[in-house]
Formats: structure tokens, C-alpha cells, sequence
């Protein structure tokens, strides 16, 4: 029996001809197709400004040291996500501030972002897409602007997704994206930093190549955080087929939905209606807990159904953030989050029979589940 994976990239030939291109040019790094990638990703997101990063992580930190955060400053981020989110800020040496998820949809929880706010150091929210889903940008906005902080999205799992019909990506100061592989679409490694603020996308740009305005014309103290032409080219190929991708999760994840809605015990996620959901995971929810969570990760392994629990920890309940002892928290529905979640293959590579078997693996565990106990 074949496993069905979490993920896998779906690499075309023109994909392998954009990347051939390249090679055959010889030019390796910066150049043409950078240039390129970022002009056609930043009018996909309806933004002015892009620049292309070596990864996520990359394009959070220089957004971050653009924006001039730094020691003695607090950052809000949610505590349900992936740690590349709060190292960034950590990476600034700043403190992140941890808020606890709304549980509906896993993303910030805004009551909790305006209790964080009074507090008088915190000068940045980042706020997460998780799973493909916007944040509650709408409330996120007002109160970030009338708090007079910086609002950034991180948009590294939200590719396409979109809030009140306006894409992701443009509502913040700045937002970043991330193209590892298993993400809606991939260049290898790498990250973009998009922004509607010219001088913002300028300091971006000079930190992300060692400062430099032109060859060795330094403005300021930079890193090498340049995405490679092989990876822009590779992502100027992925991006004219982002939006049929989407489609596919978004087809694969109605499926899902359909034959697990009326199943006991298994939570199938929610869009709100005023959301696009681009399902970077399709994340459920087994509500009697971690062992069971844990039981039906074994049974769907056993059917050949490959699976992942996007994220067993809250982040500030892990090692080194512990250590920090920072402020903040408790965070109940973040932790019980952890315990309760877990991410179904929704990807574009999957076929009707694939779904089928997804959705007979879990109905079986689920119809038995009540003898367990
Ligand atoms: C929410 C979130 N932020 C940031 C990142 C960092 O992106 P990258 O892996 O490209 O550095 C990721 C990537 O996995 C992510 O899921």
C-alpha cells in the first residue's frame, strides 16, 4: 500500500525549464530573474514593493530590523505557531511577547492582542496566517493603529489566501512569505518581504544585501539574506500556477469536510465568511484529547496515511523560551491546541482515491473510538 505523504512539491516541466535557463545563462545569483520574481510576486499580492529573501525567516528578520526593533522592545506573536516566527524577533534582541489563539480559527485571538498592547514596550504584532487561514486583520488593524504600533504579517503558510476579497500581504507594514517546499509553492528554500512603503522596502532591500545601495557603495551594516536566480526563476515558474494549486486544496479540503462533518469527536476546520482559506494544512481537531489525537496519528499511519501535528507545543512552553522566562501566558486554548490538532494531506498531488481513503481511515477510527475509552 502506498503512503499517502503530508506534502509533496509538484515540480513541471517548466518548472525544470525555468531552472535550466538559469544554469544555462550562468548566472547563478543575483539578477534578471530576482528582479522578475519579485516584480510579478508583488503585483500578485497587490503590493508596490517586493524583495526576495533566502527564506521566511530571513525575509522576518530584516523586516523586522527595518522597522527598527530592537533591544529593550517587545514584539506580540502569536504562542500557537512555528518558532520562526518569535526567533526572529528573539534574533532582534527583542522579547516576544506571546498571545494566546483564538480556538476557532488558531490565529491571534485580538481581546488578547489588546490587553498586550497596553503594555508600554511593545513596539510590533506579528500576526500569523496559520494553516492558510488570514488572521483577524480587520481587528488587528484598528488596534494596531490606534495603539500606533507596527502590524506585520506573516504570511510564510498563506500564499493566495485572502481576507474580505483582498489578497494577503497587503494590510499590514509589511509581510513576509516563505517558499520551502511543502509550502503552496516553493523555490527550494526562500522568502519574500512585500510592503506598500517605499522607504521600508528600500531599508529591506539594502539589509537583505549587505547594505550595499550599489556595489560596494555600503549605506548600512547588512547580512547576505539574497535569494538565488535558480530559486527565482523555480518561483516564477510556481507562481502562475498558485492560484489552480489553491483551488485544488480548496476542492481536496471540501472533500474532506464533507465526509467528516457529521463524525463525533473529529472537528473538521472552519472558514469564516469572510475569509479565502488557501489550506497550507487541513487541521482537525479530536476533542477527546491528546491520546486520542495520538491514537488516530497511529491509526491513519497504519492505513497509509501520512499525517502531522503542526505544533505539539505551544512555543513558549518549549526549551529555550522557557528558559527566558518571559512574560505573558498562560495560554489555555494555544495548549490545548497542541494536544488536540491534527494535519490531514490536503495537497494538489493527491487524487480522488487518495481522498477517499484519507476520509474511510478516519471514519473508522472515529466510529470505534467511543469503546477506547
Ligand atoms: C508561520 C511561519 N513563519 C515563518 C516561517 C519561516 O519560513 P522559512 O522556513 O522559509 O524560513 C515558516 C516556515 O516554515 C512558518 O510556517
Amino acid at each position: 500500500m502506498e503512503t499517502i505523504p503530508i506534502a509533496r512539491p509538484i515540480l513541471t516541466d517548466e518548472d525544470k525549464r525555468s531552472v535550466l535557463e538559469v544554469l544555462e545563462s550562468g548566472q547563478l545569483s543575483h539578477g534578471e530573474w530576482v528582479e522578475r520574481f519579485e516584480a510579478a510576486f508583488a503585483a500578485y499580492v497587490g503590493t508596490p514593493h517586493a524583495v526576495a529573501t533566502s527564506s521566511g525567516t530571513t525575509a522576518l528578520e530584516a523586516v523586522l530590523e527595518a522597522l527598527g526593533v530592537g533591544p529593550g522592545d517587545e514584539v506580540v506573536v502569536p504562542a500557537f505557531t512555528f518558532a520562526a516566527t518569535s526567533n526572529a524577533v528573539v534574533h532582534r534582541g527583542a522579547r516576544p511577547l506571546f498571545v494566546d489563539v483564538d480556538p476557532r480559527t488558531f490565529n491571534l485571538d485580538p481581546q488578547r492582542v489588546e490587553e498586550a498592547l497596553r503594555r508600554p514596550r511593545v513596539r510590533a504584532v506579528v500576526a500569523v496566517h496559520l494553516y492558510g487561514l488570514p488572521a483577524d486583520v480587520g481587528a488587528l488593524l484598528d488596534l494596531t493603529e490606534r495603539r500606533g504600533v507596527w502590524l506585520v504579517e506573516d504570511a510564510a503558510q498563506a500564499h493566495g489566501a485572502a481576507w474580505h476579497g483582498r489578497r494577503v500581504g497587503g494590510f499590514g507594514a509589511a509581510a513576509v512569505f516563505s517558499f520551502y517546499p511543502t509550502k503552496n509553492m516553493t523555490t527550494g528554500e526562500g522568502g519574500m518581504v512585500v510592503t506598500r512603503d517605499p522607504e521600508l522596502a528600500r531599508r529591506v532591500r539594502l539589509l537583505v544585501h549587505q547594505g550595499q545601495s550599489d556595489p560596494y557603495r555600503y549605506e548600512l551594516v547588512g547580512h547576505n539574506y539574497s535569494m538565488t536566480n535558480l530559486s527565482a526563476a523555480l518561483g516564477l515558474s510556481q507562481l502562475r500556477s498558485l492560484d489552480e494549486r489553491n483551488a485544488a486544496r480548496r476542492r481536496n479540503a471540501a472533500f474532506l469536510t464533507e465526509g467528516l462533518r457529521d463524525l463525533p469527536g473529529v472537528e473538521p476546520p472552519e472558514e469564516p465568511a469572510d475569509s479565502y482559506h488557501v489550506y497550507h494544512q487541513y487541521t482537525v481537531r479530536v476533542r477527546a484529547g491528546q491520546r486520542q489525537r495520538d491514537a488516530l496519528q497511529q491509526h491513519l499511519a497504519a492505513c497509509g496515511v501520512q499525517t502531522r501535528v503542526y505544533y505539539p507545543e505551544p512555543v513558549p512552553h518549549t526549551g529555550p523560551y522557557r528558559a527566558m522566562e518571559l512574560d505573558g501566558g498562560p495560554w489555555p486554548h494555544a495548549t490545548q491546541a497542541s494536544r488536540e490538532v491534527l494535519s490531514l494531506p490536503v495537497h494538489p498531488a493527491l487524487r480522488e482515491g487518495d481522498l477517499v481513503r484519507i476520509v474511510d481511515a478516519v471514519r473508522e477510527f472515529a466510529v470505534r473510538a467511543p469503546a477506547r475509552g
